[in-house]
């Protein structure tokens, strides 16, 4: 079991952190290959309470190696925040690496997204305001400021100049905003190289090394396959690929040494920020599920939009991720209710479509076809292993495997780390 990724198969927020903390304490490595500190992983032990936001969950397990890829997008001034925060806790960062390839989120970047969104009026994406989005847009366009030139100050100077150049234009002709000094970026910027250099390392080579001895690598995704960037709900996504292809290019490890990828599949669907949601709750059920479920961001503190569960999306996350098996978390959630709706197809314009459309248009027009499987009211947080739980509690679990196409390997009865019913062993 060379090296595994987990990854979130619907809009973010399925547990990913804790299914990530479960699996750090019998792995080596714990990768993050993309995303920022738009994620926001909570990972509970004991009576502690972790939210983590660029840093892998990984960090919590003592004997695990946690790594920043190249694919990653890094606000330095939060990444040290996080570090001090966790030590003050007594949790030991000192084996960090973080590529020199990874993209620093700039001010520039975060004012970028906070003005493009106010700029898009009601079509905004709800973007986290992290800067994410710019940062990304930057790497592509080869004007993106890098972890490693901060150990050159020439260079550094250079490309933030370049940097800012055409962004000043647009701040100042576009957005009425006054132009950003590139002098006082670069010197803000040089305040961090000191602090990050221990952690600075190629880790690609680390990575490749470490699975040539037979260790063991997690990949630890941000976000959804419904936000990728390719895959996504585009324009409504995110701006990288969470999707499994990622934990490659965001990482530096071919697809030929993943053996195992695993979908993060919560019970019932929540997102966050605009777009479409076929299962979109409006109504007390809706309210019910963000109640019991504790539904608001750990990033942005925004409540989330809730809605039932989507087969037609779990379907889509088994395809274009290749997924092996899933993590099906918040099953407690759904305690209670007489009778649960599944959402097994959509009708679009009088149609029933079973895959996700790839059209847009269509996926706006998608009406959820509900089937209603039983519920149950027992108490299923103390639940152990599979024969612990209701009949219809197995039952449902069962149908959510049928239609999503991939094996269920274990379920999260509750936000600790013992509460999760192991079926089948990720290692
Ligand atoms: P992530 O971004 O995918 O890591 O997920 P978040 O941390 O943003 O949101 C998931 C929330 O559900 C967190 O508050 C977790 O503590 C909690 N959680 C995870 N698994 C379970 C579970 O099986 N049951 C319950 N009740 N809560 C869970
Ligand atoms: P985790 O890792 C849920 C959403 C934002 C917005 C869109 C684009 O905790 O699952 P961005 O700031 O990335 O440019 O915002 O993506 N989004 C998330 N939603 N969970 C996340 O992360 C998210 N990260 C970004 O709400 O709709
Ligand atoms: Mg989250």
């Amino acid at each position: 079991m060379p090296a595994l990724v987990l990854l979130g198969a619907q809009w973010g927020d399925e547990g990913k952190g804790k299914a990530t903390d479960l699996l750090g304490g019998s792995v080596d490595y714990v990768v993050r290959y993309q995303g920022g500190n738009n994620a926001g992983h909570t990972v509970v032990v004991g009576d502690q309470k972790y939210a983590l936001h660029l840093l892998p969950s990984g960090i919590l397990s003592p004997g695990c190696i946690p790594v920043i890829g190249n694919g990653v997008v890094v606000d330095p001034a939060v990444l040290l925040s996080e570090l001090s925060g966790l030590n003050e806790r007594g949790v030991d960062t000192s084996k960090l690496l973080i590529s020199g390839n990874a993209h620093l989120i700039t001010s520039y970047h975060t004012t970028m997204d906070k003005v493009t969104e106010r700029f898009l009026g009601s079509r905004k994406i709800g973007t986290t305001g992290r800067g994410i989005g710019p940062t990304y847009a930057d790497k592509i366009n080869r004007v993106g400021i890098r972890v490693q030139d901060l150990y050159d100050e020439s260079i550094l100077t250079q490309k933030v100049d370049a940097a800012l150049d055409f962004k000043n234009q647009i701040l100042a002709k576009l957005y009425n905003r006054r132009a950003i000094e590139s002098g006082k970026i670069v010197e803000e910027l040089l305040t961090y190289a000191d602090q990050l250099k221990p952690y600075v390392s190629d880790t690609t080579l680390v990575l490749n090394n470490a699975i040539d001895e037979g260790k063991v690598v997690l990949f630890e995704g941000g976000q959804g396959t419904l936000l990728d960037v390719d895959h996504g709900t585009y324009p409504f996504v995110t701006s990288s690929n969470p999707t499994a292809g990622g934990a490659c290019t965001g990482s530096g490890v071919g697809p030929t040494k993943i053996s195992r990828v695993i979908g993060i599949l919560k019970a019932y669907t929540t997102r966050v920020g605009a777009g479409p949601f076929p299962t979109e709750l409006f109504d007390e059920d809706g309210e019910a599920l963000r109640r019991i479920g504790g539904e608001r961001g750990v990033t942005t503190g925004r409540d989330r939009r809730c809605g039932w569960f989507d087969a037609v999306i779990s379907r889509y996350a088994t395809r274009v991720n290749g997924l092996t098996d899933f993590f099906l978390t918040k099953l407690d959630v759904l305690t209670g209710w007489e009778r649960i709706p599944v959402c097994v197809a959509y009708e679009i314009d009088g149609r029933r479509v079973e895959e996700l459309p790839y059209s847009q248009t269509d996926f706006h027009h998608a009406k959820p076809v509900y089937e209603y499987l039983p519920g149950w009211s027992e108490d299923i947080t103390k639940a152990k292993s599979f024969s612990d739980l209701p009949k219809n509690a197995q039952a449902y679990v069962k149908a959510l495997e049928e239609m999503s196409g991939a094996p269920v390997s274990a379920i999260g009865v509750g936000p600790g780390r013992t509460e999760t019913i192991e079926i089948n062993s990720f290692l």
